[in-house]
């Protein structure tokens, strides 16, 4: 383990208990208020979430490298492409990729995500209470997600927890990562299994980026990480951002009337979920040299874990920021930045609209129905069980 850092405060507190979980996004950002960085001593690793030093670590992978992450373990689930790499390996597999994930090739879905987000929001309303987690968000990302990937219908629920247990090993291998590991090997096999050239759908997403394995683009082991990485990265976190935006405006219902006389603010309701409760928690990287940021120094070598949760609640940057307001300007982080940039944001914006749309057109007000319990995961973060009530 790396000593301490002499320029951070040291923090012996645990980000990754279940009891911390349980109060995100407040107790990262409350952490993260108290120092512009400060040292983990339990994982070795710096804590950062000031907004300006999040933005400013991100993009820099000259100084600080995807490559090594904190609490970085043999085990972790997360496929080894993309997202733990650096210029020119990344280079080469992000803009093979990229292809698939353009406005352009993206807007054929379009009509199939605003068919079953209206048929899963009508069956919600028809119900009146139910739990928007299982029954909105998961419901709907189930079904559009799997279908525009090519995947078979039978056992598909099991991506769910391929993707939770993908998130949980972005943290330390503590007991909330043993739970999901072992509960998880089924789901680990399912997509293993469903994901090779001979039992995914011709024409589908993943049969297009086997393509790229076979035409020599990439090496063809690569384009199977590929998908496995896709189907982790795009899964849990669409899910969660639906399900916050629901809690966020169960909160403030002022809030929704707001967004039912202008549907076009949609896009902004997006961001602000982003920033308010953003469904990836934590980016890791670390620092390749001794270096300055914003005045905070990070010695070659430091591991750094970057909480989007607590530059979201960065009161330096925004105001009144535990206050959810869809017409606030300026940009969040919720989605990354740099050459990271989430791949699939315009796919990301696209199922969220959808299931608003659907919402805004069929209920009148959203009503709580009973207490809400958060997603216990190291890295991804929102509501597990939120009941509600539709009312038409
Ligand atoms: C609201 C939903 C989503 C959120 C909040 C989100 C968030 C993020 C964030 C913060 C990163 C940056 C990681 C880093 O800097 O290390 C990222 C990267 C990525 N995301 Fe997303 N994501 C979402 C949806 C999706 C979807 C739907 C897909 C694809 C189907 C996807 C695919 C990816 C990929 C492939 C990367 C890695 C990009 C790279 O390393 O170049 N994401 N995402």
């Amino acid at each position: 383990m790396i000593a301490p850092s002499p320029f951070m405060p040291l923090s012996d507190g645990d980000p990754f208990s279940a009891e911390w979980i349980a109060r995100l996004p407040y107790a990262d950002a409350e952490l993260c208020q108290s120092a512009p960085a400060t040292w983990l001593d339990k994982y070795g690793c710096a804590a950062v979430g000031s907004h300006a030093i999040v933005r400013a670590i991100l993009p820099d992978w000259r100084r600080f490298t995807s490559t090594a992450k904190p609490c970085d373990d043999p085990f972790s689930l997360v496929p080894p492409i993309l997202v733990t790499e650096d210029p020119p390996e990344h280079t080469l597999v992000r803009n093979a990729l990229m292809q698939f994930f353009t406005p352009t090739a993206l807007a054929r879905h379009a009509d199939a995500f605003a068919v079953e987000a209206d048929r899963v929001v009508a069956e919600a309303a028809e119900r009146g209470t139910i739990d928007a987690v299982k029954d909105i968000a998961a419901a709907f990302v189930l079904k559009v997600f799997p279908d525009m990937i090519g995947l078979k219908q039978d056992g598909r629920e099991l991506i769910l927890d391929f993707g939770e247990a993908a998130f949980n090993t972005v943290g330390p291998i503590n007991a909330i990562f043993q739970e999901l590991f072992e509960r998880a090997a089924p789901a680990f096999a399912w997509v293993e299994e469903n994901t090779r050239r001979d039992t995914v759908k011709p024409g589908g997403l993943a049969s297009r980026i086997l393509d790229l394995g076979d035409q020599g683009i990439i090496a063809p082991e690569r384009a199977e990480l590929l998908v496995r990485a896709t189907i982790a990265a795009g899964f849990d976190t669409t899910v969660l951002a639906i399900a916050n935006g629901i809690g966020a405006f169960l909160c403030f219902p002022d809030q929704w009337a707001l967004l039912r006389s202008d549907p076009k603010l949609v896009r902004n309701a997006l961001e602000e979920v982003l920033r308010y409760d953003p469904p990836a928690r934590v980016q890791g990287r670390s620092a390749m040299v001794d270096c300055e940021v914003e005045g905070v120094r990070f010695r070659k070598g430091d591991p750094v874990a970057l909480f989007l949760t607590a530059a979201g609640r960065d009161p330096d940057r925004w105001e009144e920021p535990d206050r959810f307001d869809i017409m606030r300007k300026g940009a969040n982080l919720g989605f990354g930045a740099g050459i990271h940039l989430c791949l699939g944001q315009v796919l990301a914006r696209m199922e969220f609209d959808a299931v608003f749309q659907a919402l805004i057109r069929r209920v009148s007000a959203i009503e709580p129905a009973g207490e809400g319990r958060r997603f216990i995961n190291n890295a991804a973060v929102g509501w597990g069980h939120l009941p509600v009530r539709l009312v038409s």
